[in-house]
């Protein structure tokens, strides 16, 4: 057989891969620029592998044990008998004749497992999603002990320079960098959910070139995951990324398919900043028809936590109507049992003694103030001291004889068993049915702990269970409900992956809301998500955690970097405070057309002088530029001080742009930047610059 190769190709991208003439493996050509693929490879190898194998050395693209036995394979497979070692021969190959997709298919000669790796490049982006499904085409039972999603390869001749997000509760999506001469880089999560310590989202650079090429990877999976990197001596840097199997191996029984979850992989000239666009520009895809600006919410969490009740709720709506918010959302405490976190959930139905004239009349008080209505639940979670716990107490994880692990006082429900994930739809359905909501924000407040259910799980793929169902509901209720927002939300944003990008309209990234902090959590969510994604609330200050002083402008520019909400107690605002608030509302509304659509650029960060976010609206007729003072409020007037200039990108240098009476041209923001001059009370600055 002599080698075969297809090029996939995205609007300014390419990713080659071969079947070598053995037809063992596939591997990775290229992945780069249009053209990039028309030379000798960067990352093929055939040179001499001394206490190695071939396949250790070779930029595979789906490696089984038997390929690449000391390097790491993606997947391991055993018999009954425990024996490993699949190996794939080639057996066919579909393409389109546009290369947008590819399905390659192997064969294993001793076990029957078949497999085949897909690929798809949607229209207008440079991301090459991937996946693999395997058939047990067999005689008898395998094991899949690991499954990962797939590999790629990439060149860095100089040391690998990684970026990633790690976190804690409100403290999420800390942008970080690690060097990797050689050895392993591994990050994920063993929560059923993609958890506060990581994000499922991975950029490779050589450190030689940091703002130069960058490639990205980001899983499409909402329970647990496992990403690593790992540098060879030879300088290719090999990621490799999928589900981890936290409930062991899975049985794949004669006949029976196994579909891995999508990875995606990015490329970007342009660094890390450009990598953002990439991504941004897969999400936008990805919410297809519901790509619209969000709605202004207001959100009574902070104001009132768990003392929900209808005046006080109707006090913050007719406060928050006059501000021009346009969706009001209560948030926990609204069901009954409910008035603290030790009790309710899973009883999802209103209490009467909050909404004395009924549910129904409330909502209809806050609509007839011209708000749409939001609801907070969190039907995955179960308190003991619930009739619904009373009621199915063998609904949640547990294993035989063994104490439950209560977090924040519940357990979580077995969301894969069918009738618990019936449950589960009807009551969030039902809630939607029988009254007026326009906007649901979906919670997630613990990970799992037991692994397992009454009578001992046998052979059951809990994790892929829980995430199927998770995944299918939202699909049902976007579908019966396409007027529904929904809002998915884990105690901040724990719960972030492109799966539940294409699912779910927005993320709440973060409960810190506190300036400083809050700039930079937002600065790592761009980097991996559109700013469509991105609720963030002006709340009160000093705050719960970060005390830092920073205006109320500073607090409105920030919440505007994505979807503009109010958690504040405004009843306690002055009116000159209201006053402010309703003016950047009204701002906000003129201009999130173009954060919503805009092309972004992150400017600077939160750890230097500079820091702005600038979103270029598609006909380059608007530049919106968001932009925060990061240094201390104190000190300035004692010396000379220049502005601080803000070098925009991307921009026609012989266009002019105009904001009130400055004009500058397009080179000048390009090279010197648009100055911001900073004082002690002015700290933020929103600048829409018009192109003449
Ligand atoms: C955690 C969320 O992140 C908060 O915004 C809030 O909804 C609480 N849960 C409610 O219990």
């Amino acid at each position: 057989m002599s080698a075969q190769r297809w090029t996939l190709r995205g609007a300014h991208t390419e990713y080659t891969v071969t079947v070598p003439a053995h037809g063992r493996w596939l591997e990775l050509v290229a992945w780069g620029p249009h053209g990039v693929s028309e030379g000798p490879s960067p990352v093929a190898y055939d040179g001499p592998v001394p206490f190695l194998t071939a396949g250790d050395a070779a930029p595979i693209e789906y490696a089984t044990d038997a390929d690449r036995p000391f390097t790491g394979a993606d997947l391991v497979v055993e018999t009954p008998s425990g024996q490993r070692r699949v190996g794939f021969g080639h057996t066919g190959a579909r393409a389109d004749a546009d290369g947008r997709e590819l399905a390659v298919d192997f064969a294993d000669r001793v076990t029957g497992l078949r497999a085949t790796v897909h690929y798809r490049v949607p229209a207008g982006t440079d991301v090459v999603q991937r996946w693999v499904e395997l058939t047990n085409g067999g005689g008898y039972p395998l094991r899949v002990v690991r499954a990962l999603s797939g590999g790629f390869n990439v060149p860095t001749p100089h040391g690998a320079l990684l970026s990633h997000q790690w976190g804690q509760w409100s403290q999420e999506f800390q942008l970080s960098h690690v060097e990797l001469g050689h050895g392993t880089f591994s990050i994920g999560s063993s929560q059923g959910v993609p958890g506060h310590l990581h994000v499922p989202w991975l950029a490779v650079r050589d450190t030689a070139a940091p703002t130069g090429a960058a490639w990205g990877m980001a899983l499409a999976w909402t329970g647990s995951w496992e990403i690593s990197a790992e540098r060879d001596t030879g300088g290719l840097t090999r990621v490799r990324a999928g589900r981890q199997l936290v409930d062991g191996p899975l049985e794949l029984a004669p006949g029976e398919r196994l579909g891995l979850p999508v990875v995606a992989g990015a490329y970007s000239p342009d660094g890390l900043d450009g990598l953002a666009r990439v991504w941004h520009t897969h999400q936008r895809l990805l919410a297809a028809d519901r790509l619209t600006p969000r709605p202004v919410l207001y959100n009574s969490w902070e104001a009132t936590y768990f003392a929900v009740e209808a005046q006080s709720q109707l006090a913050l709506a007719r406060i928050a109507a006059e501000l021009g918010v346009e969706t009001f959302v209560v948030d926990d405490g609204w069901f009954v049992g409910r008035n603290d976190d030790t009790a309710g959930l899973g009883d999802w139905t209103p209490d009467p003694a909050k909404f004395p004239a009924g549910f129904d009349a409330f909502i209809a008080d806050v609509r007839a103030l011209g708000l749409n209505f939001g609801l907070w639940v969190e039907p995955e979670c179960v308190n003991p001291k619930s009739a619904l716990y009373a009621a199915h107490p063998d609904w949640v994880y547990s294993v035989d004889g063994r104490p439950l692990t209560p977090v924040r006082n519940q357990y979580l429900l077995d969301l894969g068993r069918p009738e618990v994930a019936e449950f589960l739809h009807s009551t969030v359905d039902g809630l939607l049915r029988r009254y007026d909501i326009d906007y649901l924000k979906w919670d997630f407040n613990r990970p799992r702990t037991e692994p397992g259910r009454p009578g001992g799980i046998g052979p059951v793929d809990l994790d892929g269970a829980h995430v199927a169902n998770l995944h299918r509901i939202y699909e049902r209720l976007r579908h019966a409900h396409p007027g529904v927002l929904i809002e998915a939300c884990a105690g901040g944003g724990a719960r972030t992956d492109l799966a539940m990008a294409a699912r779910a309209d927005v993320f709440w990234p973060s409960d810190n809301t506190g300036p400083l902090d809050r700039l930079a959590i937002q600065y790592g969510f761009l980097h991996a998500n559109a700013p469509h994604l991105l609720s963030s609330w002006v709340t009160d200050a000093p705050g719960l955690f970060d005390t830092r002083p920073r205006s109320l402008a500073f607090r409105f520019v920030l919440a505007m970097a994505g979807v503009l909400g109010v958690g504040a107690d405004i009843r306690a605002w002055t009116a000159a405070e209201r006053a402010e608030a309703a003016g950047w509302i009204a701002r906000y509304k003129e201009i999130r057309d173009v954060v919503t659509h805009g092309e972004v650029h992150l400017i600077g960060g939160p750890d230097q002088a500079r820091c702005a976010v600038q979103y270029t609206a598609a006909d380059e007729s608007r530049v919106v530029v968001l932009a925060w003072h990061t240094g201390h409020l104190d000190g300035t007037g004692l010396l000379p001080s220049r502005p601080v200039r803000l070098p925009l990108r991307g921009l026609d240098p012989v266009a002019r742009y105009r904001h009130g009476d400055r004009h500058y041209s397009g080179s000048h923001l390009g090279v010197v930047g648009l100055p911001v001059q900073w004082s002690p009370t002015h700290d933020a600055d929103l600048i829409v610059l018009t192109r003449d």
